[in-house]
């Protein structure tokens, strides 16, 4: 087996742990432990989940901008131990640099990764990311002169422009007016389509996550918190923002999310407190495929319904 096939885990995280110290004298906050999850190369993940549960945490551990108290995390064959150019962020705040041109931050990062190229090069390379982003024109501005949505295309442009090996996007879109936020969705969409690229994003919106994802991983609540499922996206990999909602799988999947969003994101310990879920393993679910030989509702009812079909039989 080589890297290249598309079943082998890209990246494994493997029994994470991470744990805050309790205030005044209280005990340890346990955020999550024992989490496991795998993604493929150039697959898109999302991650959903209330606030508080812990998912910065997690993306700031696969950045390895924080370390897990327990556990490891393997990319392509090499344990993670701290941050690199070949896992790029984009966080929900640009966090461009102040002092350069639009371009110019653009190049920063691409001088970082490639030191040794020369100035024309990177200025063309920075450039290419730039109007990739639609954003031809403005490269001489400095952010203070660009709105929202032009600073995330810089932010989303620099990341892009280091090629890295995965993009790490916590809520990218979600200061954003609802016209802008699904222009770059389709921008994201399309240019990782286009380069492959393996993500790991954080969103809260169901939408976003149906839109982009082929997996969306639901998380409980906190504290100890858990991977209760993992939603595989069965629309159409061509699928766009306006035709999304006409397909049939569409509002079984998005349903069943909002489902677990409302009420089973609360209720997955004691629903599982008679065993069943292994954590190593988070049970992937189809609800896009629901009635005869899908798995559309959610574990306790497809149990419940499991054991009345044997009870029939
Ligand atoms: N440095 C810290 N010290 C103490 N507790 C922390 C620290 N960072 C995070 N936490 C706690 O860990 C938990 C998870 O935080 P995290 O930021 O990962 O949540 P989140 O799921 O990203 O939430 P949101 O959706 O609001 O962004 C929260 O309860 C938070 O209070
Ligand atoms: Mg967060």
């Amino acid at each position: 087996m080589t890297d290249h096939m598309p079943d082998r885990p890209f990246i494994s995280v493997e029994a994470i742990a991470r744990r805050f110290p309790g205030a005044r004298g209280a005990p340890p906050q346990v955020v999550f432990d024992n989490l496991h999850f795998t993604i493929r190369r150039g697959e898109f993940v999302c991650l959903i989940g209330h606030s508080g549960c812990g998912k910065t945490t997690i993306l700031n551990i696969l950045a390895g901008l924080e370390r897990a108290d327990s556990g490891a995390i393997v990319l392509g064959g090499q344990e993670i131990s701290g941050p690199s150019l070949d896992r790029a962020v984009i966080f929900q705040s640009h966090a461009l640099l102040p002092w350069m041109t639009a371009k110019g931050n653009i190049a920063f990062a691409a001088r970082a990764r490639w030191p040794n190229r020369a100035r024309a090069e990177t200025a063309a390379h920075a450039q290419k990311y730039l109007d990739l982003v639609g954003l031809a024109g403005a490269e001489h501005k400095k952010p203070a002169h660009l709105s929202g949505g032009m600073k995330q295309r810089v932010g989303i442009a620099r990341a892009l422009a280091v090629e890295p090996k995965m993009l790490l996007m916590d809520e990218p879109f979600s200061a954003l007016d609802a016209l802008t936020r699904g222009v770059l969705q389709d921008e994201v969409r399309r240019l990782c389509a286009a380069t492959q690229q393996t993500v790991f994003m954080i969103t809260h919106d169901v939408d976003e996550a149906i839109l982009l994802a082929d997996r969306i991983m639901l998380m409980t609540n906190g504290p100890h918190a858990k991977l209760a499922e993992i939603v595989v996206n069965t629309l159409p990999r061509e699928r766009t923002r306006h035709d999304i909602h006409r397909h049939p799988h569409y509002y079984r999947i998005r349903n069943h999310i909002v489902d677990f969003l409302i009420e089973r994101s609360r209720r997955f310990a004691e629903e599982t407190a008679g065993g069943g879920y292994d954590p190593r393993r988070p049970p992937e679910t189809r609800p896009g495929i629901g009635g005869p030989g899908g798995d559309g509702a959610p574990p306790d009812i497809a149990r419940r319904s499991a054991a009345a079909s044997i009870a029939i039989v």
